[in-house]
């Protein structure tokens, strides 16, 4: 699946000659293909405010639309530069709730020209949802919208 979900994806970005819009079709794709990404959504850095703003997702609507570098799992990855997997949800302080179904969590930053600009986040219902595949999965998508939007 993932392989195939990787090539779709190709696809899409290649095709694609709006950010956001394919954003939105790949939040879409992975949140209605892929069992338990059950909220997918990009936050974009916003360094004049120090904060994430969120640009797409697919999923229940969250109010959590912009947070603070240093909040949460999104906003501690967004100054760390890494990738952060949270096996269950409810073990983690610094944890920002968008929907009291969500068990566990993946963010994954988005670098462009290695400066870390922006993130996947992806939630699930299941603990325990996401493994090394999922991680090699989505810095491989990430990779590939860099280098077509955000090549110098
Ligand atoms: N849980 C995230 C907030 C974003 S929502 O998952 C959509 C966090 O702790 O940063």
């Amino acid at each position: 699946m993932y392989k195939i979900a990787i090539d779709i994806i190709g696809n899409e970005i290649k095709s694609s000659n709006d950010l956001i819009n394919c954003l939105n079709n790949i939040c879409k794709f992975l949140n209605q293909k892929i069992k338990g990404y059950d909220w997918v959504g990009f936050y974009f850095h916003n360094e004049k405010n120090k904060e994430l703003e969120l640009i797409a997702f697919s999923g229940l609507p969250t109010q959590h639309t912009k947070i603070p570098f240093g909040k949460g799992i999104c906003g501690t990855s967004a100054l760390t530069n890494n990738p952060i997997v949270v096996d269950d949800v409810s073990k983690e302080s610094n944890y920002i709730s968008c929907n009291i179904n969500v068990k566990s969590e993946i963010v994954v930053p988005l670098f462009a020209n290695n400066k870390n600009v922006g993130q996947i986040d992806i939630d699930s219902n299941s603990i325990g949802q996401f493994k090394k595949i999922d991680l090699n999965f989505l810095i491989k998508i990430n990779q590939m919208i860099s280098k077509k939007f955000f090549k110098l």
